[in-house]
């Protein structure tokens, strides 16, 4: 039998409303999976660019960091257009861009990588700027990498949703806490998530306690949520005070026997489970597929 990679296209986008700790729990996660033997590529799409002080990078080395977005060198020399100055011009639609990592990549320690995309603010909708279709090709090239577990930290909100997620993303975290509009925007995220085909969507219920665990059963009620059926899975996390001295370098938290941990290890076991099940499925349907 050939030799089966424990990670294979395992790719997973992070959203949901503003603050709810979508940045944290990217950063805890890479490096927990990268400390599980799994080489990780965390991509930060949030042009806040919170994600390489969060992952502990020294600050000076953080702050040098420049998000592709912002790289008009490489977006012309990709798409043959210089940002800003490509109204009326041609460009390439679809540019190779598979040096992006081995060029901009960050790396972080032994299993773990960063790459800074930001985002475009757009003027308009669906606006074909040379800087969007530099993104484009890059979530579309990520899609394609199949050597490491990929964790896209995204900005607050939904509208980034329709160009990550309809890139080959399998799985989606959807963090919230227990506010009426924080579990809104999870709502409205899982919906998304789901018209697009994700495969399997995890509610994330970051610093839960159980004294207002009845605030996600009526936020369900008075809005018909049905949450069994919007969320494949609902997770825990509780709040974890020490976050405040240790911030922005969260991940220090995982040398520390902390409840937070162990609930950001049962989310990573259960992404885990379902991503072996999918290639199990996948490997099985090809092997059917060769008897025509
Ligand atoms: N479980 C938790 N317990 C206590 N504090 C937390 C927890 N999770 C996150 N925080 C803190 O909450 C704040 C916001 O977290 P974070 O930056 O991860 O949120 P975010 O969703 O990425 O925000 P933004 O939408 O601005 O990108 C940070 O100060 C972080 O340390
Ligand atoms: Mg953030």
């Amino acid at each position: 039998m050939q030799h089966m990679r424990q990670v294979k296209g395992f790719r997973v986008v992070i959203t949901g409303k503003g603050g709810v700790g979508k940045t944290t729990l990217t950063s805890c996660l890479s490096r927990l999976l990268g400390q599980r033997g799994i080489k990780v590529l965390a991509a930060d799409e949030d042009p806040q660019m919170n994600l390489p002080y969060a992952l502990g990078l020294p600050v000076d080395q953080a702050s040098a960091i420049v998000a592709l977005s912002q790289n008009p060198d490489y977006i012309e020399e990709k798409t043959g257009a210089r940002p800003g100055k490509s109204f009326g011009a041609l460009f390439r639609l679809n540019p190779n861009v598979e040096d992006v990592v081995g060029r901009f990549g960050v790396r972080v320690d032994d299993n773990l990588s960063l790459l800074v995309m930001g985002t475009v603010v757009q003027a308009a909708a669906g606006c074909l700027c040379s800087e969007n279709v530099l993104l484009d090709s890059v979530l579309n090239y990520l899609a394609l990498r199949d050597e490491e577990a990929i964790l896209l930290d995204t900005q607050a909100g939904v509208e980034h949703f329709g160009r990550a997620l309809s890139k080959g993303f399998s799985q989606c975290l959807v963090v919230s806490d227990l506010s009426f509009n924080a579990l809104a925007v999870a709502r409205h995220a899982a919906e998304l998530a789901r018209q697009l085909g994700i495969a399997r969507i995890h509610l994330v219920v970051n610093r839960y306690r159980d004294e207002a665990k009845d605030k996600l059963q009526r936020f369900a009620e008075a809005t018909g949520t049905d949450t069994q059926q919007l969320f494949d899975v609902i997770h825990t996390l509780p709040p974890e005070p020490r976050f405040e001295a240790l911030e922005p370098d969260v991940t220090r938290i995982l040398g520390m026997d902390s409840a937070y941990v162990a609930g950001l290890n049962a989310v990573a076991d259960d992404m885990l489970a379902f991503d072996r099940q999918r290639q199990e499925l996948a490997a099985n349907a090809g092997n059917e597929g060769g008897k025509g």
